[in-house]
């Protein structure tokens, strides 16, 4: 196990009509005047938002609001966002959504304490100082609720790109995982893939001995595959969708992956899918994710073998554990299919003829040097490969 720091301050409020708790929080945070950043309609529609009005109502505190974020969060609205800040003195940006308003929420409470353009934290400036952000989620997927990460979408060029800081961390996140109900069931299915996704590429490690957190992560991929089926097939199962909740901030919140290298690729090669064709990141992660595992695997056989041992069952063959790694990313495969993601280019809207494009932005846009790492180094010709084997 290697060196680390884990600082995870995040207060997270767990449960039924948490949300009716917002103010509180806000208050204990020193709130005082609020942007309520929000989605496309989902809040507004299920009556959330104007639960979470009377809450601020309730302790006094004043507010503006910005809704209108979209899935894969634009710059557009975060220069909005920084405007309306500096100008009406907010200092509490209180996100009230899935990751894309929570991510596009951080960088709102980053630009408005900066003077220059906030687009340059997302060019690998790291950021030191932010107003503060809650959350309210209203979707268990990404993980933003306990990550100190936000990923936004410049819209001049396309290039999605993420942003770090512990400032940027919520200062509370409450979670009730009753407001996930209404979530269409793709959407449902997309935030459980990006779930495993990002205990897979945890997983997906260079560092040896790391008992501890491969256990932590092959209990929460059982979670997943436990109750990802009862979710999808019972929407209003509050106990299924309590533990994958959970189970979301866990995965992303870097308590299971402290002391380890970390893989990425599938995320930063998933991000130019979302990015161009404005699919949901989990779906793009469901065909991304086999291709490049599979174009991983002959770098630690053994890791891809026991990961499909311990948490798919599969039988070791110990005279050729490349038969069995291979089963277990395809049981992935199976069960990702069987909870409704797609499987391929096609089926995610994504088309053959982009992949130059794709491979171009990914390896060359906005300040990269022809390569993206991970568990391995991919260049150029691995990426296009990696992007064929999606078709
Ligand atoms: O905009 P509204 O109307 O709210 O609709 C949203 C949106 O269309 C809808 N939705 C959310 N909660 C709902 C609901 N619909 C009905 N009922 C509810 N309770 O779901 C759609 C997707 O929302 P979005 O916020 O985009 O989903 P998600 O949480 O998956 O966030 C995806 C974004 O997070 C980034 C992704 O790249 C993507 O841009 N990520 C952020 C990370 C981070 N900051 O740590 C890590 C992740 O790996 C990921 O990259
Ligand atoms: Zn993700």
């Amino acid at each position: 196990m290697e060196n680390f720091e884990f600082y995870s301050p995040t207060c997270f409020v767990f449960g039924k009509d948490t949300e009716n708790q917002a103010g509180k929080y806000v208050k204990r945070f020193n709130g005082s005047k609020v942007l309520i950043h929000y989605g496309g309609g989902s809040a507004v529609r299920s009556g959330l938002l104007d639960r979470i009005k009377k809450s601020l109502d309730g302790e006094g505190i004043s507010y503006v609001e910005l809704g209108g974020v979209k899935p894969n969060p634009r710059s557009g609205l975060v220069y909005e966002g920084i405007d309306i800040c500096k100008k009406q003195r907010v200092d509490f940006v209180l996100a009230v959504g899935g990751g894309s308003v929570i991510d596009s929420a951080k960088a709102i409470a980053a630009g408005a304490l900066y003077d220059g353009d906030f687009w340059d934290y997302y060019q690998g400036k790291w950021i030191e100082e932010a107003l503060s952000v809650g959350t309210v989620l209203t979707i268990a997927a990404a993980g933003s609720e306990g990550s100190g990460d936000s990923v936004v979408t410049k819209e001049e060029g396309m290039f999605k790109r993420d942003a770090h800081g512990d400032v940027i961390r919520p200062k509370f996140s409450i979670l009730n995982p009753a407001l996930t109900q209404t979530l269409p069931p793709y959407q449902t299915a997309a935030g459980i893939t990006d779930i495993m996704a990002h205990l897979y590429e945890r997983y997906l490690t260079n560092t040896e001995e790391v008992e501890v957190t491969d256990r932590l992560i092959e209990g929460l991929l059982l979670t997943m595959i436990h109750e990802g089926p009862r979710v999808i097939a019972d929407p209003d199962n509050y106990q299924a969708r309590a533990n994958i909740m959970w189970a979301g901030t866990m995965a992303h919140n870097n308590s299971v992956g402290v002391g380890r290298s970390q893989d990425w690729n599938s995320h930063t090669i998933e991000h130019e899918l979302s990015a161009l064709y404005d699919c949901a990141h989990g779906a793009g992660l469901a065909v991304t994710m086999p291709a490049v595992f599979t174009y991983q695997l002959s770098h630690n056989v053994m890791r891809f073998a026991q990961i499909a041992v311990r948490v798919w069952g599969c039988q070791m063959d110990f005279a050729n554990p490349e038969a069995t790694a291979k089963a277990g990313i395809e049981a992935f495969r199976n069960f990702l299919i069987s909870i409704g993601m797609p499987k391929n280019f096609e089926e995610l809207g994504a088309k053959e003829e982009d992949i130059p494009k794709l491979v171009d932005i990914l390896c060359h846009g906005d300040g990269r040097k022809g390569s993206i790492s991970g568990f391995i180094t991919l260049n150029e010709d691995d990426c296009t490969k990696i992007y064929k084997m999606m078709i």
